[in-house]
């Protein structure tokens, strides 16, 4: 199985960014844990971080014959980008929306995801760095019980 890890905006800046709200792991401390879990599953991940709305959706479109799943933690664009939520309808395969912190708990531009609705979007968030591990195994069905 082939997975694209898709993150957004600010993730680069992860173990300095916000500490207290996003935690002291860096995003590369997550693509290890995802490397090392994926080889439980057999699954093959490429990794891809842009704070450009269109190179996310560049990706997407370039990767999406090859790719079975998607882990995206889009950051801010997950509040408004249309043309990103078009693009994961676009591509149609399952896509799993990752998010560190929980949504509903923090300020009220936060709580509404442009990914909502979409039949192949399913969403882990207020889990942390796990998030991510649940969200592969999710999509490598070892666990269907986890996103909402
Ligand atoms: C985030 C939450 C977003 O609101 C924020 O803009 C981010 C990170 C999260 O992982 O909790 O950049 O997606």
């Amino acid at each position: 199985m082939n997975i694209l890890v898709l993150n957004g905006p600010n993730l680069n800046l992860l173990g300095e960014r916000e500490p207290e709200i996003y935690g002291r792991g860096t995003l590369e401390d997550i693509y290890d844990m995802l490397r090392q879990e994926a080889s439980k599953f057999k699954a093959e991940l490429r990794f891809f971080q842009s704070n450009h709305e269109g190179d996310l959706i560049d990706k997407l479109h370039e990767e999406r014959k090859w790719l079975d799943g998607i882990i995206m933690n889009p950051g801010a664009l997950t509040h408004y980008s249309i043309a990103l939520r078009d693009a994961v309808s676009a591509v149609g395969k399952p896509m799993v929306e990752v998010h560190l912190s929980d949504l509903t708990k923090r300020e009220e531009f936060r709580r509404h995801t442009v990914f909502e609705g979409l039949e192949n979007v399913r969403r882990i968030m207020g889990r942390g760095p796990q998030g991510y591990l649940s969200a592969l195994r999710l999509l490598a069905d070892a666990d269907t019980s986890i996103a909402e």
